[in-house]
């Protein structure tokens, strides 16, 4: 069962994963599959793990137990240099570009850390460098089409709308051509019109480029409506995991989300 040539296969494997911080148990024995293709979100509420699972995968945590593996390969112990070489990228719950530069500055060099041109090529331009260096700007060009993103292209990200800046960088992350795209609750902050458009994105991202996308946390009723599969956390373990319909209606989620509130007696019953 273990080998996988890129066939049908699970593209990501989180088997029996959990994270320690001192005495806190972040995650407890999470177990989670996506598969190639796919568009999942794992949800849970407020420090129920789904940042540490991100961090986890990608490779800024290291699990104190379990293994993740990624179209069949263990990468729990490999760098996040190397996981995302891999074909892993991501974008964060706090929006991490460089603010000074231009949106397409900070596309093409999401997309040279990831290719890194041999120095010697770079510094004498030789004609593999230039064939190269069209090929990448090529690329660029398509994600920023893709993303809508042509008519910002030489404006600074820092003068951008919030929903725009993190189009950037969930360009940014697609410029690197990844095979599975994690997006930690990328409408945060966002208005009701640009979450609209997310869904728009995001479903077109996953559809045209037909890679596997996995959405953290982030706006119920979005997720409800985009996800093929629900995975939901709470307090570091996973409590569900199926379509969103049977998610939605599942008592220990809805306990997991308005657990306080309903038994705030304040409310009455
Ligand atoms: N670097 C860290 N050091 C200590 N505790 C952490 C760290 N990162 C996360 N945690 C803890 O792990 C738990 C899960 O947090 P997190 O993964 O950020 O949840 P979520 O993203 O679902 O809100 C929380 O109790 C949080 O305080
Ligand atoms: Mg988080």
């Amino acid at each position: 069962m273990r080998e996988n040539h890129g066939g049908a296969g699970p593209l990501l494997e989180v088997r029996n994963v959990s994270l320690q911080f001192g005495g806190i148990a972040a995650l407890t024995d999470v177990n989670l599959t996506v598969h190639p293709g796919e568009l999942m979100s794992v949800i849970g509420p407020n420090g129920a793990g789904k940042t540490s699972l991100f961090n986890c995968i990608t490779g800024l945590y290291r699990p104190t137990a379990g293994d993740i593996f990624f179209g069949g390969r263990r990468i729990n112990g490999l760098t996040a240099d190397r996981i995302a070489a891999l074909g892993i990228a991501r974008t964060f719950q706090n929006i991490e570009l460089f603010s000074h530069m231009t949106t397409l500055d900070n596309l093409l060099l999401g997309r040279h850390l990831h290719m890194r041109a041999g120095f010697f090529d770079a510094a004498f331009a030789t004609r593999r460098w230039w064939r190269n260096e069209v090929a990448q700007r090529r690329r660029v060009e398509e994600i920023m089409d893709m993303l809508d993103l042509q008519s910002v292209r030489h404006r600074r990200v820092a003068s951008l709308p919030y929903g725009m800046q993190k189009l950037v960088e969930v360009g940014r992350a697609l410029a690197t051509e990844p095979r599975l795209l994690l997006l930690d609750e990328p409408s945060a902050g966002m208005t009701e019109e640009e979450k609209a458009d997310l869904v728009f994105t995001i479903r077109d991202v996953q559809e045209e480029l037909g890679i596997a996308v996995v959405l953290g946390g982030d706006d119920l009723r979005m997720v409800m409506e985009i996800s093929q599969r629900i995975v939901v956390l709470d307090r570091g373990r996973v409590i569900a995991d199926d379509v969103p319909a049977v998610v939605q209606k599942d008592p220990k989620v809805i306990e997991a989300y308005l657990g306080e509130e309903a038994m705030d007696p304040a409310r009455g019953a």
